[in-house]
């Protein structure tokens, strides 16, 4: 028996799948003018469509630190200074990071013990990070550049409405 587990499995065909997503968040947030709502619908959308996470959500600076948002998942940790964990590295460098192995990454703040890789993408408003998306998964190697990519045009759209 096949004991690898194809990351085909949890993706599907990525590109497609991720056009559709975004084109349901358009949907779902067009004429809602309410930030908190739409990060809060954001997330649900992503959890009911992604394969193999166990959290998703995003962390909002204010004054100056990450501040916990809207989520689907296990209790998290409510603030996270600028420059720590997988979170604040993303923030303060203003780049979306991919971590295959967070037990590899130096300073990684965990939330949930079941989680073994992490993908985090900045988001902007009027040209600065005003937060993280975050989305933890059980799976090793879990975020693929089609992820990536993927989770990059999902925040872009979402920046037209927070
Ligand atoms: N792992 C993150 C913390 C947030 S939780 O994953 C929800 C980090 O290292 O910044």
């Amino acid at each position: 028996m096949e004991k690898t587990v194809h990351m085909e499995n949890h993706t599907g065909n990525n590109q497609d799948k991720y056009n559709e997503i975004c084109a349901m968040l358009a949907s779902i947030t067009e004429g809602v003018p309410y930030t908190m709502t739409n990060l809060a619908n954001a997330s649900a959308l992503l959890n009911e469509s992604l394969e193999g996470i166990n959290w998703v959500g995003f962390y909002i600076i204010k004054d100056g630190k990450l501040v916990l948002g809207p989520f689907q998942g296990k209790v998290a940790c409510t603030i996270i200074p600028m420059g720590k964990g997988v979170c604040g590295t993303a923030a303060q460098s203003d780049s979306t990071l991919v971590v295959p192995d967070v037990h590899k990454f130096a300073g990684h703040i965990a939330c949930d013990s079941a989680s073994n890789s992490e993908i985090v993408v900045p988001m902007h408003r009027d040209g600065a990070v005003f937060g993280v998306l975050d989305i933890d998964s059980p799976l090793f190697d879990r975020f693929s550049k089609e992820d990536e990519e993927g989770l990059e045009q999902f925040v872009k759209t979402l920046e037209v409405v927070i």
